[in-house]
């Protein structure tokens, strides 16, 4: 079994119990396994990169909706991201092209995140919550969010942002392990805590809530407040 196989049944076996139990996942720190042949030829094994976690999430056969995708859809951006950017889920066009936030509320979404000087090509890694589509771009299931959860966790631990920006009500929820509404999680500061016991470098990681970039093509009023949020991180960029 290779490390990343291994790991990934952990993070799996981990989350499934933290839902049963407590109804939210919670991050630990993940056990550190050698791939069989490396440990065989007595070399260590050299650790998680983004492109193993893409590949495991392309071959991903977890929840029900990997029978529904086209494609599904790890992420993109730069590999030591300052800001590590959650969405949903993809929707048609995500699915189509394999990319994260390329459709419609993608658009608006490179131009919100342009206005406080960040991008996909320069500092930003954007992911989503689930990585494959709903049917119907419906919200992701319970049991469909935490099959992903693991892959989120991984691809935290190592692009290892410095700041986490969550878009809309299921990123927030999911992050901040919490049911409470977004129009009250949004515009504060959260600390994303890794587990304690893990002796991380970067144990807690500063995390904000906006609106999602559908909610203000749908709802134009939320464009204010969501802007307040944004130049908020804009703030803790610059320190
Ligand atoms: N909405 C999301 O949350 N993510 C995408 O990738 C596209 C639309």
């Amino acid at each position: 079994m290779t490390a990343e196989d291994k790991t990934r049944l952990a993070a799996l076996l981990d989350t499934a119990g933290d839902f049963l139990r407590d109804g939210h996942w919670r991050d630990r720190e993940a056990p550190a396994f050698e791939d069989d042949a490396a440990a065989a030829r007595g070399i260590a094994y050299a650790g998680d990169t983004p492109e193993a976690i893409a590949g495991d999430i392309r071959s991903c056969s977890a929840c029900g909706l990997c029978e529904v995708r086209i494609l599904a859809v790890p992420g993109e951006g730069v590999r030591q991201p300052r800001v590590l950017v959650i969405g949903e889920a993809p929707g048609s066009e995500e699915d189509e092209k394999g990319r994260p936030f390329v459709g419609p509320a993608g658009r608006l979404l490179d131009r919100m995140l342009a206005g406080i000087a960040l991008s996909r090509s320069t500092n930003c890694f954007i992911t989503n919550t689930v990585k494959c589509r709903p049917p119907g771009n419906r919200v992701p299931l319970p049991a469909e969010t935490a099959a992903c959860v693991p892959f989120l966790i991984r691809q935290i631990r190592t692009v290892r942002p410095a700041f986490i920006l969550c878009m809309g009500r299921v990123a927030a929820q999911t992050m901040l392990r919490t049911d409470e509404g977004i129009g009250r999680l949004r515009g504060t500061f959260f600390e994303y805590t890794m587990d304690a016991a893990s002796g991380a470098a970067a144990a807690s990681i500063p995390l904000i809530a906006t609106y999602h970039p559908s909610a203000l093509l749908r709802d134009a009023s939320l464009k204010r407040p969501a802007w307040e949020d944004l130049k908020k991180l804009f703030t803790r960029l610059q320190t």
